[in-house]
């Protein structure tokens, strides 16, 4: 697929072969600048937004996935009232707000894993990110259980980088109401 926009793909190839440790900053690094970058905010966020006037439902209008076979650069679209369900990825994840503000939920896991189907959450902290905040990151499965959404009355825009899959799933859904846990098979 080409693209007007000159993407930095080597530098999106090396972070994806980095562990996550050294991944993770420079992928939020990598993010804080593109979501500030002019052409790509032309090319990319304004026509997302454009896009997505009577869009009800989040989504996902952009995907570079062509990266090496390692990250994969995804661009969402967040109508005002939408949210994700509380999840984790079976990768290291970042993004960064391009449009408006988006409002992330993090959670970590209260028991040990060991109950098929059991997860027992407590919710952390809760975070508004609008572009000039940089970019959040999430660590791999439990490490990173989180829900985005946009409360706001604006649509917002955000950019995620996420790195290679390190399991089968893509990642786990949660519902705390029930103690719940399941895979999540497909992105
Ligand atoms: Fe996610």
């Amino acid at each position: 697929m080409t693209t007007t926009l000159a993407l930095n793909t080597n530098e999106l190839q090396n972070i994806g072969t980095q562990p996550t440790s050294q991944a993770l900053p420079r992928a939020a690094e990598f993010l804080a600048d593109l979501v500030l970058d002019r052409s790509f905010l032309e090319s990319h966020v304004l026509p997302a937004l454009e896009g997505a006037r009577d869009a009800e439902r989040w989504y996902v209008a952009r995907r570079w996935d062509a990266l090496g076979d390692s990250c994969s650069l995804q661009v969402f679209v967040w109508p005002p009232g939408t949210r994700t369900m509380i999840h984790d990825h079976s990768s290291w994840g970042a993004y960064a707000c391009a449009a408006g503000t988006v409002l992330e939920e993090r959670y970590e896991r209260l028991d040990d894993g060991s109950r098929h189907e059991h997860a027992r959450l407590r919710e952390v902290w809760q975070l508004p990110w609008s572009p000039r905040d940089g970019a959040s990151t999430v660590q791999p499965r439990d490490g990173g259980i989180n829900r985005v959404g946009n409360p706001y009355e604006e649509t917002a825009v955000s950019v995620h980088l996420y790195g290679p899959r390190l399991g089968d799933v893509d990642g786990r859904d949660y519902d705390p109401s029930r103690d719940y846990v399941c895979d999540r098979l497909e992105d």
